[in-house]
């Protein structure tokens, strides 16, 4: 059902019980029915193109799961929900007020050891590519989105502040790995060090 056609069953309902005193005075509130009606519609027809990954990376963030984080900045509302999604609302008044998903939950993004971005794949169609988005953790001392930007064409960047990132060690990598993968880790690292003294070796020898 349309927005305008549920805006229509309230004032037909609401004329029917409170005669035209009601009338006079939902043709006040028009815009109050049609946004509450907007926002359950717009939860609805969201459509994710994929399931979000199960939770992995450093566990002390996985209590992050099942919430969410929004930030309004001029005319739209973006919602982080840790290991979930990122979704954007128009906030408008408009009937068809723009409502989409800018990624849902895959993989981190690790660099040197560290987990260093949290990658929120296939998103809502732009053009020939999905929508998608970048989740950085910086430390703060209370959790919330900070920060949005799309620094390249229907690719976003958030910046999601929390204290669970603030000690030295809590977005390593190699805490997280099971014992096998930190042992082949170790080996890696072995023989990346024994290539370095080699080539020291090979240089200056
Ligand atoms: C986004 O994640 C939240 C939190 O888990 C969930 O309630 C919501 O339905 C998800 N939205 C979409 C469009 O997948
Ligand atoms: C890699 O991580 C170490 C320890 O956290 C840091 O000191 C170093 O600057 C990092 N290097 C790069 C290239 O980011």
């Amino acid at each position: 059902m349309s927005s305008s056609m549920e805006l229509w069953t309230v004032c037909l309902s609401l004329f029917i019980n409170h005669g035209f005193a009601g009338k006079m005075k939902i043709v006040e509130e028009p815009n109050t029915f049609g946004l509450n009606n907007h926002f359950m519609a717009q939860g609805s027809r969201l459509q994710p193109k994929a399931t979000p990954s199960p939770a992995s990376g450093p566990v002390h963030l996985h209590r992050l799961a099942g919430k969410c984080f929004s930030l309004t900045e001029s005319t739209y509302k973006y919602e982080f929900c840790p290991f979930h999604n990122v979704t954007q609302h128009e906030q408008s008044f408009r009937w068809n007020a723009y409502s989409g998903i800018l990624g849902i939950w895959q993989e981190w993004e690790m660099a040197n050891n560290t987990y260093t971005g949290m990658w929120m794949r296939d998103g809502d169609t732009c053009g020939t590519r999905n929508r998608e988005t970048k989740v950085i953790f910086v430390c703060s001392t209370s959790s919330k989105l900070a920060q949005v930007s799309e620094p390249s064409t229907c690719v976003y960047s958030l910046i999601f502040e929390t204290p669970l990132v603030c000690h030295p060690h809590s977005l390593l990598v190699y805490p997280t790995l099971t014992e096998k993968l930190q042992g082949e880790w170790d080996e890696a690292e072995q023989a990346r060090y024994e290539g370095l003294i080699t080539e020291q070796v090979e240089q200056f020898g």
